[in-house]
């Protein structure tokens, strides 16, 4: 089922979808933006093969909802990005998860679709799943994410990384960022 936002609708990913999804994190004028030198040497872009490993079919088929799900970003019908869950878990009677987003190309960001996107699949969450807290973790180098993530709602928690991932689970960066919304 679509989930509709202020201006994005959400549709849930198929598997056909994962090649191209894998494109634009990975080959795309916007990898550059969160792996890959000249900004992320420390974080290559991964390859098919790698993308696959940490992107399972789940997230394309919709098999372990519980466990995470992709869904394609549209506007006006067209793939402008891509947004996910990652596996809902429970913590101190709380239900909550991590996310990550990419645009699929450098001419879809700053229209406001990726915070959107975002902040519609928390909401959708909230409502269908019982999920409160969402977490995302932009690395400092990317303040543009920051931003976004800012804009609607998103707190960087006042902890070290050590102390963030003790709470979180590991760091995708180095200096990760933990951003977490609350949505009670
Ligand atoms: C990060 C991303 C998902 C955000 O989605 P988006 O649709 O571009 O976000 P929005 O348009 O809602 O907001 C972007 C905001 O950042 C601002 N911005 C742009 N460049 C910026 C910079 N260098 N520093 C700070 N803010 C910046 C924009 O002005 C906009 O803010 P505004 O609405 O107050 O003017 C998207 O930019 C993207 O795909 N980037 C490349 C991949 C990526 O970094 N993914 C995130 C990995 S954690």
């Amino acid at each position: 089922m679509n989930i509709k936002g202020k201006t994005v609708i959400l549709r849930p990913a198929t598997p056909d979808d994962r090649r191209a999804v894998f494109e634009w994190a990975a080959l795309s004028d916007v990898t550059s933006a969160m792996m890959g030198p000249p900004t992320f040497p420390d974080n290559p872009a991964p390859s098919w093969e790698e993308f696959c490993e940490d992107h399972k079919a789940h997230f394309f088929d919709g098999s372990a909802p519980e466990l995470g799900r992709c869904y394609i970003i549209l506007v006006e019908g067209e793939p402008v990005g891509q947004v996910y869950y990652n596996d809902i878990e429970e913590r101190e009677g709380v239900r909550r998860t991590e996310m990550d987003l990419w645009m699929r190309a450098q001419r879809y960001t700053g229209r406001g679709y990726g915070s959107d996107a975002l902040l519609t699949l928390c909401e959708h969450l909230a409502q269908t799943m019982n999920v409160r807290q969402f977490m995302v973790q932009p690395s400092a180098r990317n303040p543009r994410a920051i931003h976004a993530y800012e804009k609607i709602g998103f707190v960087r928690l006042p902890l070290s990384t050590a102390e963030a991932s003790a709470l979180w689970g590991p760091n995708d960066y180095a200096d990760s960022v933990y951003m977490v919304k609350t949505i009670e």
